[in-house]
């Protein structure tokens, strides 16, 4: 199958590195769904991106908003054959524990670990029908427990760390079935969250993504943790 006969869903797809990632997608051939909570700014960024992009509203928070969006997602396309669990918040600064903020904490957990659970749970288990399926989890060198030297956002840490493991869980419950899990770190990246003095701009950002989402068939990349497309241990 050609790229151009696949579909991909990037969450959170309307600006910053999901932006890019959409852009590369379309660019290798995919259709691309483009997720965003506001209907407008998935639209704009559709409008840039051409006739591959179609807009999908989505709150990676609501159980109700993910139902409808892959629903609507077969009906427009038939079914996700890639989806970018790019979504994500980093609400707490560099404050350390042991400061704890539940609030922030709950929220960040919903968005960046749940958020991602709930989409994956919904697209997953068409993939494994179809026997194809490439799932991309976008997650931090800050959640590698191996490179866990500080405690500077600690909620968005804990919630990178426990992305990693159902990466892991994920990808070793779908061996076999042809559908790949694997995390991606896109480093520092200029965007809302990476802030306008980060050295690396969205390009490069999403390349190890885009890689990881565009696997080719026959390839066994899964359960990985990659940045640059080299291994970063966990
Ligand atoms: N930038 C970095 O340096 C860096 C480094 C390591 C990892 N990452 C990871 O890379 C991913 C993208 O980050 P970014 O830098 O592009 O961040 P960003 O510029 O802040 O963009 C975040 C994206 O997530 C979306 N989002 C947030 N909450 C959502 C929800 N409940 N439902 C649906 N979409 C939601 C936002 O949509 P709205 O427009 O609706 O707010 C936006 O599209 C994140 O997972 C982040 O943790 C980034």
């Amino acid at each position: 199958m050609r790229h151009g006969d696949r579909t991909a869903l990037v969450t959170g797809g309307a600006r910053g590195i999901g932006l890019e990632i959409a852009r590369q997608l379309a660019d290798r051939g995919l259709r691309v769904l483009v997720g965003a909570r506001g209907a407008a700014a998935a639209e704009e960024a559709c409008r840039a991106l051409g006739p591959a992009a179609l807009p999908l509203a989505l709150d990676v928070t609501s159980a109700a908003s993910v139902r409808e969006a892959v629903g609507s997602a077969r009906e427009l396309t038939g079914g996700i054959d890639v989806l970018v669990n790019n979504a994500g918040v980093s609400l707490d600064g560099p404050l350390r524990p042991p400061y704890f903020d539940e609030d922030v904490l709950r929220e960040t957990l919903d968005t960046n670990l749940a958020g991602a659970w709930r989409v994956a749970e919904a697209v997953v288990p068409g993939m494994v029908e179809a026997g194809y399926g490439r799932v991309v989890n976008l997650t931090s060198s800050y959640g590698s427990l191996s490179l866990m030297d500080s405690g500077r956002h600690p909620a968005y840490r804990v919630s990178k760390t426990a992305l990693n493991a159902l990466t892991r869980m994920l990808a070793a419950e779908l061996a076999g079935t042809g559908v790949l899990v694997n995390a991606a770190d896109p480093g520092w990246t200029r965007s809302g969250m990476g802030g306008p003095s980060a050295p690396r701009g969205p390009a490069e950002g999403a390349d190890t993504p885009v890689w990881l989402a565009t696997l080719p068939e026959g390839d066994g990349t899964t359960g990985g943790l990659f940045a640059d497309r080299r291994p970063l241990p966990w």
